[in-house]
């Protein structure tokens, strides 16, 4: 009889535990959710370490300000915003073209501690924009909060020789953000936007084949741009002649297509910002065939109509001998970043 009742109790006991532990669960879980799930930032994180620090959920709130200065809403003074400034970047997305720049900048823009120049300024690879000098590339940022990071792109930076002493020349503790691709793909995909642009002025445009391929030799055309472009380490090989490779982070291209938080994440680190980017940021959007933007409950973007353009087919043959091509120059890459991708 005794041993029942203890039999009994033992069994209460069970279930009672293993509801406290579930429910321990169950709370748990939905409080990650409800973090993941938190548009504007719930905790006060600190910038780095500065004189003077402010809290991120305040430069949240500024930011909203500045939009509503942006629209016109309300005047400098109005708003409370005296103390907002036009800073040079403290980090470039100095390329590749094609590898995802936008992306890049548009999904960095979510942070709240970051403000992006939203067009390509060109300063550095423009000689008639450089002669102008570094006030008129201060000009064209837009308006911060003195700890908030300016980031610009333009992809041209990374192939143009002259860019990268320029650019220490501004600042030689800048950070340097490149985005690749895999470089067959990249190089076609820079093909097609230059297709689009003959297609629009009605005009003939070469095959890709016709244009990779050197018809007298039958080997890769190293004269095609494009080609040029997708050979990554021959411009990261200039760029260390000013910066040590650990002022550069490399980000991959083709997965922050598929898997844009992880990249973001990585990045976030190698800019010393409080990781505050979060899936409530990001959707796929199925028709978009991408992931887009959320910025908070009433606000976000897709990217325009012209990233994630469908690209023409390409004879295999031409590209497995483009791929063939890159190889050694990709070993080399990963051997200088310290990044491997799986590219072929
Ligand atoms: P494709 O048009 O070849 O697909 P860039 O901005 O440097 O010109 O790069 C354009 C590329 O960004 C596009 O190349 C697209 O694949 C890629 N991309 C990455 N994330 C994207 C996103 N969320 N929305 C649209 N395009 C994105």
């Amino acid at each position: 009889m005794l041993f029942k009742q203890q039999a009994q109790l033992r069994q209460k006991l069970l279930v009672l535990g293993s509801l406290a532990i579930g429910s321990v669960l169950y709370l748990v879980a939905r409080v990650g959710t409800l973090e993941r799930l938190q548009p504007v930032c719930h905790v006060e994180h600190r910038l780095v370490p500065g004189p003077e620090q402010i809290p991120l959920r305040s430069l949240q709130f500024k930011r909203a300000l500045l939009h509503e200065l942006r629209r016109g809403n309300g005047t400098k003074e109005q708003l409370g915003l005296q103390r907002l400034v036009q800073q040079l970047p403290q980090a470039i997305i100095i390329g590749v073209r094609k590898g995802g720049t936008r992306a890049l900048l548009e999904m960095l823009n979510l942070h709240p501690a970051v403000v992006k120049a939203s067009q390509e300024i060109h300063f550095f690879d423009n000689d008639k924009n450089y002669a102008r000098g570094v006030e008129w590339y201060r000009s064209k940022m837009p308006l911060s909060f003195p700890h908030q990071i300016t980031i610009e792109k333009s992809p041209a930076y990374f192939i143009t020789d002259e860019v990268p002493e320029r650019i220490f020349k501004m600042n030689s503790s800048i950070k340097l953000l490149i985005i690749v691709r895999e470089p067959t793909t990249r190089a076609v995909s820079d093909y097609t936007q230059v297709l689009e642009g003959k297609e629009r002025k009605n005009k003939t445009y070469y095959k890709f084949e016709k244009l990779a391929i050197d018809p007298s030799t039958f080997e890769v055309n190293t004269k095609y741009k494009a080609v040029r472009t997708s050979i990554y380490t021959k411009h990261l090989e200039r760029w260390l002649k000013f910066f040590p490779v650990e002022q550069f982070h490399i980000v991959d291209g083709d997965r922050l297509i598929t898997d844009p938080l992880s990249e973001l994440t990585l990045v976030e680190h190698f800019l010393n910002l409080p990781p505050r980017i979060s899936p409530f940021n990001l959707y796929f959007n199925a028709t978009r065939g991408f992931y887009c933007l959320r910025f908070n409950i009433v606000f976000s973007k897709c990217l325009a109509g012209s990233k994630g353009r469908i690209h023409p087919e390409v004879d295999s043959s031409v590209l497995t001998k483009l791929q063939r091509f890159f190889h050694p120059f990709n070993q080399k890459f990963y051997q200088i970043t310290g990044r491997t991708f799986t590219w072929p």
